[in-house]
């Protein structure tokens, strides 16, 4: 890489500190025709997740009798990007849609639910690096949304190398010429990891430290979860009464 990503005052080229996330903005319950949605806004990602289910499972070939298969489809929309992408799937959605399927049916109790779908739609509106993490984010907080029993949420962020120096959240400059990009998720109740994967090389101790900045933003991407959660259903109770009386019979009613 030419040219420093960090300056001399330890920032970088949006001004963070190495271990500052991306500003990031959580609501939940945003479709009305779906069980459980959210929007994440996260630095320049946009993401929406929607989640319909359980449902019965078609085709009923892959149904299993013993619980829900949880099937996450994570797409970016062509004009997410810089560079227009071909729309549909392709390899590297593949790999995503499975690697968020596996870690959310961790987190879901799916032996409630045998013979059914849970089918979370993913749909990356604008891209910015770390969208996988934000979707996943995103994914858990609409699942929580529908209702559907789980051990936890998941919060999710990679964490990186660059100039020689673990940072927490890589933006897209950082994350194309970095030294390192690892994408974590976490449970936060139990500490286990969900998700975590690897591209480029880091020592133990940058790999410790690297681990150290990643939880730690968990932690606050899990609160800002809850907290979109309890929004949620305080918003809710509002909406609803407006729903059921007709706008003159609310004036009437005052
Ligand atoms: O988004 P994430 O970091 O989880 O996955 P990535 O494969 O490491 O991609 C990093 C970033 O590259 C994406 O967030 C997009 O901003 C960008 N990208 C792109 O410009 N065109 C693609 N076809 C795929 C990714």
């Amino acid at each position: 890489m030419e040219g420093k990503m960090i300056d001399e005052n330890g920032l970088r080229i949006d001004g963070r500190k190495v271990d500052e996330l991306r500003p990031i903005k959580i609501e939940a319950g945003v479709l009305k025709r779906a069980d459980g949605s959210a929007y994440v806004e996260w630095g320049k990602n946009k993401v929406l997740a929607a989640v319909y289910g359980p449902r019965e499972c078609h085709p009923r070939h892959l149904q299993d009798p013993s619980k829900a298969l949880v099937q996450c489809k994570y797409n970016m929309i062509a004009f997410s990007v810089s560079d227009r992408k071909r729309p549909g799937p392709d390899r590297r959605s593949v790999e995503i849609s499975k690697i968020i399927s596996e870690a959310l049916e961790y987190v879901v109790f799916t032996e409630y639910f045998p013979r059914t779908s849970v089918d979370v739609y993913i749909e990356i509106l604008q891209a910015n690096a770390g969208t996988r993490c934000a979707g996943l984010t995103a994914a858990s907080v609409a699942l929580a949304d529908a209702g559907i029993p789980m051990k936890d949420m998941i919060p999710s962020v990679a964490v990186g190398k660059i100039d020689d120096q673990v940072v927490l959240d890589l933006c897209k400059e950082e994350d194309n010429y970095g030294q390192a990009d690892l994408p974590i998720a976490v449970v936060p109740r139990t500490g286990d990891i969900l998700l975590m994967q690897m591209d480029g090389h880091m020592t133990l101790d940058e790999f410790n430290k690297a681990m150290e900045y990643g939880f730690g933003a968990c932690e606050k991407i899990y609160q800002l979860q809850k907290d979109a959660l309890k929004r949620r259903y305080a918003v809710e109770d509002v909406e609803g009464l407006e729903e059921e009386a007709p706008r003159e019979q609310q004036d009437m009613e005052g």
